[in-house]
């Protein structure tokens, strides 16, 4: 019985013995039609949406040794706010987003980190807000829910219901698998709180973060206390 479930094991790892793609950074298996094919669908149009070719204005915000970042704001060219969509699908489906759903997507402000190769390695999207809701440690109850369940409940076990003052929302914010734990989401948020308001600072109290994944709230936490 033992052996059989060995055998199983080991055919599988053969099949499924993954490669990450080193400019796409898709994780997937070469020797895999059906995953090959999926590799090839998605290269292009993921590399096409993240290439940046330069823009006759851009509005640098800031700049560093390993690249540059730049604000798109709701009135900008077409040009760039066609390329600040394509990165913020590329995120959102990464983030599993159905659609664009932004709450005022007049105001929004876009920022897009561009690095030495001329590629989009981030992009952070930040609303005004007024007030937001303090995302709370979960408790333990979780463990013998449905998925339903705890969609359900889960937003209001996780977040006070006491609203506390934010000015800034931060309604998306993503990095390129291949370019990160570099500070780049750490840069593109200290370059919000200098640039989201005219002749102010935020501080890292005024800014809320919307809906966190798992690596957002780690992100997040990080980012609060130092
Ligand atoms: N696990 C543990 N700690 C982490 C992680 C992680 N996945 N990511 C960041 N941190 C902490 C670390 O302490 C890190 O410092 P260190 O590298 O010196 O240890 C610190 O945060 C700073 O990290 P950065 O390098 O600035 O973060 P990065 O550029 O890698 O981007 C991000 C973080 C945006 C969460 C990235 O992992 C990502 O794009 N993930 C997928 C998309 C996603 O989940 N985005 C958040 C959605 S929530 C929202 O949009 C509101
Ligand atoms: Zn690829």
């Amino acid at each position: 019985k033992q052996d059989d479930d060995q055998l199983i094991i080991d055919a599988g790892q053969k099949q499924f013995g993954a490669t990450t793609c080193n400019s796409c950074g898709m994780l997937y298996s070469a020797d895999n039609p059906e995953d090959n094919f999926q590799h090839t669908q998605f290269h292009q149009r993921f590399i096409d949406s993240i290439k940046f070719v330069g823009w006759k204005k851009e509005r640098v915000v800031a700049e560093f040794w390993d690249g540059k970042i730049l604000l798109v704001m709701p009135d900008d060219p077409k040009y760039a706010i066609r390329k600040a969509e394509d990165v913020r699908r590329v995120a959102d489906n990464e983030l599993g987003f159905q659609q664009m759903t932004l709450s005022r997507p007049t105001q929004a402000k876009t920022y897009l980190f561009i690095n030495m190769e001329r590629v989009v390695v981030g992009c952070l999207v930040a609303e005004h807000i007024r007030q937001a809701y303090r995302v709370l440690e979960q408790p333990d109850r979780q463990k013998d829910m449905t998925k339903e369940d705890f969609m359900e409940h889960h937003r209001a076990w996780c977040c006070s219901t006491v609203p506390e003052q934010a000015l800034c929302g931060i309604s998306r914010i993503w990095v390129f698998s291949l370019a990160r734990r570099q500070n780049i989401a750490t840069r593109m948020l200290d370059t919000v709180r200098s640039t989201f308001m005219y002749g102010s600072c935020l501080t890292k109290e005024e800014i809320a973060f919307s809906d966190p994944t798992p690596d957002g709230k780690l992100f997040a936490t990080k980012y609060c206390n130092t």
